[in-house]
């Protein structure tokens, strides 16, 4: 399966960041056996798509409605029609900060999907559920709530993410990862079938150059989601090379 590379810039990047997403770009199709994206705020992506024609640039939330009267809020053919291919949802710092949950995360999911974007679903436990043992059923509990029924490779992505580990330089352990994804695919897999089967699993949490390549390494991680490392083409580049030898 191929590696799916993603760099999620949060709430950072101004127009005078375009340069930066370009250089991002021109590194990313270098690797050509690598997919690779962008997801922006939501500001930047007309230009970013406008000056990087071809790239998939992506937004990092959508409202669970088509329109109407919410005031500050973006919809999914609003980012679509900005030239966006598809959205991070149910992001912890969403799911913290905004309240957002599973429910809603699949709602939105259903929103993105009618109006043609992919999504990347988030998923994670946070240091206090993991102290617990709980991680297995916390992740797999929203898994299953926050997937809409009709999910398949073709528009759904799944991005594990440890909250603990999030922007720290922390990670769980490698066998703890395996653990996981793998645990991740097999309800995949009872649920969807064949299909399971290839729903792209990323890693996300303090992914960076340094232990990208020991990560993308452990079966059922399909690449990653990448916040702080993805900032810079620098930062990028040992990521996006590391997944392109598979
Ligand atoms: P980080 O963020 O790489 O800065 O830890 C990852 C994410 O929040 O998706």
């Amino acid at each position: 399966m191929r590696k799916f590379i993603v760099g999620n810039w949060k709430m950072n990047g101004l127009l005078s960041e375009l340069p930066t997403i370009t250089a991002i770009r021109e590194l990313a199709v270098s690797y050509s056996n690598v997919d690779t994206a962008l997801c922006l705020p939501a500001p930047l992506i007309a230009s970013a798509v406008l000056h990087n024609d071809g790239y998939i640039i992506g937004a990092q939330d959508c409202h669970q409605e088509i329109s109407g009267a919410y005031t500050g809020c973006i919809s999914a053919q609003m980012l679509a029609e900005a030239g966006a291919k598809l959205t991070i949802l149910g992001h912890s710092e969403r799911r913290g900060l905004y309240h957002e949950n599973d429910a809603l995360v699949r709602a939105k999911a259903l929103a993105a999907q009618s109006a043609g974007l992919s999504v990347i679903i988030c998923i994670g436990e946070t240091r206090e559920e993991r102290d617990r043992g709980e991680t297995e059923h916390i992740v797999l509990g929203q898994l299953s709530a926050s997937v809409p029924d009709d999910a398949n490779s073709s528009w759904v992505t799944i991005s594990y993410e440890p909250v603990w580990a999030i922007g720290t330089g922390l990670i769980p352990s490698l066998e703890d990862v395996a653990q996981i994804h793998a645990a991740i695919r097999g309800a995949l897999v009872q649920r969807f079938g064949d299909e399971g089967m290839k729903i792209r699993i990323l890693y996300g949490g303090s992914m960076n150059g340094d232990n990208a390549a020991s990560l993308l390494a452990i079966d059922n991680v399909n690449g990653g989601l990448i916040g702080g490392a993805s900032l810079t083409a620098a930062k990028f580049e040992p990521i996006v090379a590391a997944a392109s030898v598979y």
